[in-house]
């Protein structure tokens, strides 16, 4: 694979007809796959299992995301109780929590545009081909811009463990 990740980029265009978003994954990102054309690739939505029932992650989150796995217990097309490996999207303009979990995490940013912030870091920005990696329990929040935000999404271990928000006080503002 391609190793340069910072000359790799995905491009978001919009349907004009029906408003439906297309990604074009790098080549280099099939390859790694191991994808052919053809092949279905499913996208499921969070609906907050990642979440205590009675938590108050947010429309923007519910509504706004969307993975893949290609490593997974449930829809991976490799199966592993663990490891969960897969692309994840959040829909331009939206806020999601700060939050955090056991799982360590690792993201490779594929799209342009996207805020982080780790705790009390202040917020900031992520160049496409950036590396996140959040250590178990690192709190940390995503602020999505006009770009959709597409990354390749791994969680290694403790991957069923639940995913708890952190309050801030500047929540109202942000969303
Ligand atoms: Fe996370």
């Amino acid at each position: 694979m391609k190793k340069n990740f910072d000359q790799i980029y995905s491009t978001v265009e919009i349907d004009p007809v029906t408003d439906r978003y297309h990604i074009t994954i790098p080549e280099e990102i099939i390859n790694e796959f191991d994808w052919y054309e053809d092949l279905v690739v499913k996208w499921n939505v969070d609906n907050g299992s990642f979440y205590n029932k009675n938590s108050d992650v947010g429309n923007d989150y519910l509504n706004g995301n969307m993975n893949t796995e290609l490593i997974g217990p449930r829809f991976g097309h490799f199966k592993s109780e663990e490891l969960r490996l897969g692309l994840f999207l959040l829909e331009p303009n939206i806020f999601y929590k700060d939050h955090k979990h056991e799982a360590p995490e690792l993201y490779i940013n594929l799209t342009n545009g996207t805020e982080w912030r780790f705790g009390n870091s202040g917020w900031q920005f992520q160049e496409p081909g950036s590396i996140i990696y959040n250590e178990p329990f690192k709190e940390h929040a995503m602020r999505v811009n006009e770009n959709p935000f597409l990354s390749i999404w791994c969680w290694p271990k403790n991957s069923s463990s639940e995913c708890i928000l952190v309050p801030r006080s500047d929540w109202s503002n942000l969303k």
